[in-house]
């Protein structure tokens, strides 16, 4: 009876089951994979924004399939002020970051097509290209230093079902940024072989230091059809807006043509509400002030978590993003890591398989949660890491 896009299991894994039964008991649990911003404690002007959706031009409805040249305008002049151009022609509104990837899936594959995407990564991938009945094929990031990205063994995973490759820029949860260098080579690949290049964009704006390697954005490069992805989720720490958008890039003809289907896309559903476009540049503004507050508290809970760090364990160093990564000695497996975390010390990490990250053992945090919870469940971590090296010992 049921469509065949729905593979994966729907059952609890034992992470969830033991939250579920530690809640149930009253348990407080400190929650170090909090990636909500409206739960974690930021102040945000909200007079501000209340007066900004009541703008009185959304009274009157009036359908723009790419979203109204206003809001496009403004997300056009978010991309000016990081140096970049971007024709509000090439700009389209969504509803998030999520729904501008079914649009480009939409408009790149047909069923069966592939897309491929790095792992480790965001775990949403899988599911945002199974319900466009698209396959992901993962390529993978390997860290040295830093994580870098292996041109070949995209390459290597190409077949005649290939349309396009994504890439996270930072990475969640790695947090590492493309490179220039790395662009210049994919790019290259992308053309080469008739590929599209998705970036999702989300963190871009989160980068713990500034690096003259790093590739800005891909808006407005002429290489291969791009499409960038963002919006106020991240950016404004605004996720209840709904608010995301795609800026196409590359050879001018490609980009015209790609335009043309994503508009008859957008056309097709009208899903951004009015209101939150009146209101764009105002939360942008608002935004602005929130994202240097994320900002300041990242910087401060890697800070934290890194003097927290034992000899057996180490802090994988993110250039930018909202998570950081733990490697953890390989004495217990991730499962393992985890679930004694949660039962012994209340404190709730994610492990790396979720991000498919290529071995053990790999714990992710939030770099997000209010700093007098982050401080406590770190100090947990760490007595678990003292304790379980002790044990090494004996
Ligand atoms: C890398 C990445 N892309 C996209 C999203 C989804 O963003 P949105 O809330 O705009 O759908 C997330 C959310 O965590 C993310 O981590």
């Amino acid at each position: 009876m049921f469509s065949s896009r729905f593979p994966w299991r729907a059952e609890p894994n034992a992470l969830s089951r033991l939250l579920a039964e530690k809640q149930a008991a009253g348990v407080a649990v400190i929650d170090l994979t909090e990636s909500n911003p409206t739960r974690a404690g930021f102040s945000y002007e909200w007079d501000e924004i209340a007066a900004a959706l009541g703008d009185p031009r959304s009274a009157v409805y009036e359908p723009s399939p790419a979203g109204l040249l206003e809001a496009r305008q403004q997300v056009a002049a978010y991309y000016a002020a990081r140096g970049v151009a971007a024709d509000p022609a090439g700009i389209f509104l969504t509803a998030s970051t999520s729904e501008a990837y079914s649009y480009v899936f939409k408009l790149l594959c047909d069923p069966g097509d592939e897309i491929l995407i790095p792992a480790p990564s965001y775990p949403l991938f899988e599911h945002l290209a199974g319900l466009e009945a698209v396959r992901t094929v993962t390529y993978p990031l390997h860290f040295d230093q830093g994580w870098l990205l292996d041109v070949e063994a995209i390459r290597e995973r190409l077949t005649p079902r290939s349309r396009a490759v994504v890439v996270v820029h930072p990475n969640n949860p790695t947090g590492s940024y493309l490179k220039a260098a790395e662009w210049r080579e994919l790019s290259a690949l992308c053309q080469r072989h008739g590929l599209a290049a998705i970036s999702d964009e989300v963190f871009a704006d989160f980068a713990f230091e500034p690096d003259p390697q790093r590739q800005t954005t891909l808006a407005g490069t002429e290489g291969p059809l791009v499409f960038v992805l963002s919006g106020l989720s991240k950016v404004a720490g605004l996720p209840q807006m709904k608010l995301g958008w795609i800026v196409v890039a590359g050879a001018r003809d490609v980009r015209r043509q790609a335009a043309a289907r994503l508009e008859w896309i957008a056309d097709t559903f009208l899903s951004v509400a009015s209101p939150v476009q009146w209101a764009l540049p105002r939360l942008l503004a608002v935004g602005a002030e929130v994202r240097g507050q994320i900002r300041a508290r990242t910087g401060r809970n890697l800070e934290r978590l890194r003097a927290a760090a034992t000899p057996e364990t180490r802090v994988l160093p993110p250039e930018g993003g909202w998570y950081a990564t733990i490697q953890a000695p390989r004495v217990r497996s991730e499962e393992e890591w985890v679930l004694g975390l949660l039962a012994r010390h209340h404190v709730l990490v994610q492990p790396g398989f979720f991000y498919d990250f290529p071995a053990e053992a790999f714990l992710i945090v939030s770099l997000l949660p209010a700093p007098e919870w982050f401080d406590e469940g770190v100090r947990r971590l760490r007595i678990e890491f003292v304790e379980v090296a002790g044990r090494g010992m004996e």
